[in-house]
């Protein structure tokens, strides 16, 4: 089969993968309830198009924090590519370039951060896990200062790991992929977590650093609006695909009131983008109208590199830029500044 969609891709990663890579890449927390939420709510929302408005040249190019994108659609921080492909994210890192957008770097790569800088042809965000000993932290920061990162994305939406109970079931298949901070330096398989992290820590973090940063795993108000007044740069609503708490509900059910809310509080001083469930250039349209500056995908990055390594996460990313271009010639919007909620049927 030649895939023709991101879902082509998710079938033919799976015969790919073993069952427990797969488990661990395509499962949820709990019941799964939130992460089989974060695709129906995309498929609720309905399209209203505007007719005979010149579309005969569409753009979709964005900025991002001050960087010029092809797409509003970034590479979600994920971990161990390595399970995926073995030039693991130095080989995602370059199909992000191909295609002009922005990969977010996981803590939990299994290449280090200067490796995966070395090979990238486009910009790179490197994503922050603060664990238990903030030296760790710290020194990853300065690192990826020195490799040419240009934001840090905190991730705060993990303070425990509930697992992937359909991953846990299967014994291990093959060995547990090495993780970039830990080699050399810590035991592995330890909950490190830094479960006493607080707002405040946004503070310590910006003494470490000049870098935009960009909170990732917001799903309230309240909490969008104390990220923007501690001085985030942008942030991510987010429900960690489905794998943090379950039964909360889909980021984009939860996107229009955070977008609100940071609007208010800090205009465009702070930039909002989702993920969760982006699997169609439609969502990424849905997603635009409801207040979100950009997306970010995370499975279909691991399936395309599952299946063709850096070839096949770029198709993964040029199937989705071009079924977006598609999704708004037909909707009647041809850039992304014309995008605007009414694209979106009131419910
Ligand atoms: C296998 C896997 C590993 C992930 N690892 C990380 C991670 O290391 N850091 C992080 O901030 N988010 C991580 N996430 C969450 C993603 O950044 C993102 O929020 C989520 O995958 C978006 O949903 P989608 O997969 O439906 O596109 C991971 C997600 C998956 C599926």
């Amino acid at each position: 089969m030649a895939p023709i969609n991101v879902y082509d891709y998710e079938q033919l990663a799976q015969a790919r993968l073993t069952p427990r890579t797969w488990a661990y890449y395509s499962g949820g927390a709990g019941d799964e309830i939130t992460l089989r939420a974060n695709r129906d709510a995309f498929d609720r929302l309905r399209l209203l198009p505007r007719l005979l408005r010149d579309v005969s040249a569409c753009d979709t190019r964005a900025r991002v924090l001050g960087t010029d994108v092809r797409m509003p659609i970034l590479v979600a921080p994920t971990a161990a590519h390595g399970l995926a492909h073995a030039e693991g994210e130095c080989a995602t890192a370059r199909a992000a370039g191909a295609v002009g957008t922005i990969m977010a770097v996981s803590t939990e790569s299994t290449r280090t951060l200067e490796d995966v800088a070395a090979a990238a042809t486009g910009p790179l965000w490197f994503q922050l896990y603060v664990y238990r000993d903030r030296d760790i932290a710290a020194d990853l920061v300065r690192r990826a200062e020195r490799a040419g990162y240009r934001a840090i994305v905190l991730t705060v939406d993990l303070p425990r790991w509930w697992g992937i109970e359909r991953e846990r079931r299967l014994a291990p298949d093959v060995p547990e992929a090495p993780r970039a901070w830990d080699v050399g330096n810590l035991p592995p398989g330890t909950d490190m977590t830094a479960a006493a992290l607080t707002w405040d820590d946004i503070a310590w973090l910006r003494g470490l650093t000049a870098l935009p940063i960009v909170v990732k795993g917001v799903l309230t108000p309240a909490d969008a609006r104390e990220a923007a007044a501690r001085g985030a740069t942008a942030i991510v609503v987010s429900n960690h695909g489905g794998r943090s708490l379950d039964t909360v509900p889909a980021s984009i059910e939860a996107l229009a009131a955070v977008a609100r809310a940071v609007a208010e509080t800090s205009g465009d001083a702070c930039e909002v983008y989702l993920d969760g469930g982006v699997r169609r250039g439609t969502d990424v349209l849905k997603a635009v109208a409801l207040g979100a500056r950009a997306v970010l995908v995370g499975r279909p990055v691991l399936w395309g590199l599952a299946v063709d390594g850096a070839d096949g996460a770029r198709h993964v990313l040029d199937l989705l830029r071009d079924e977006l271009e598609l999704a708004m010639v037909l909707a009647g919007r041809a850039s992304i500044a014309d995008i605007d909620p009414a694209v979106l049927a009131r419910p």
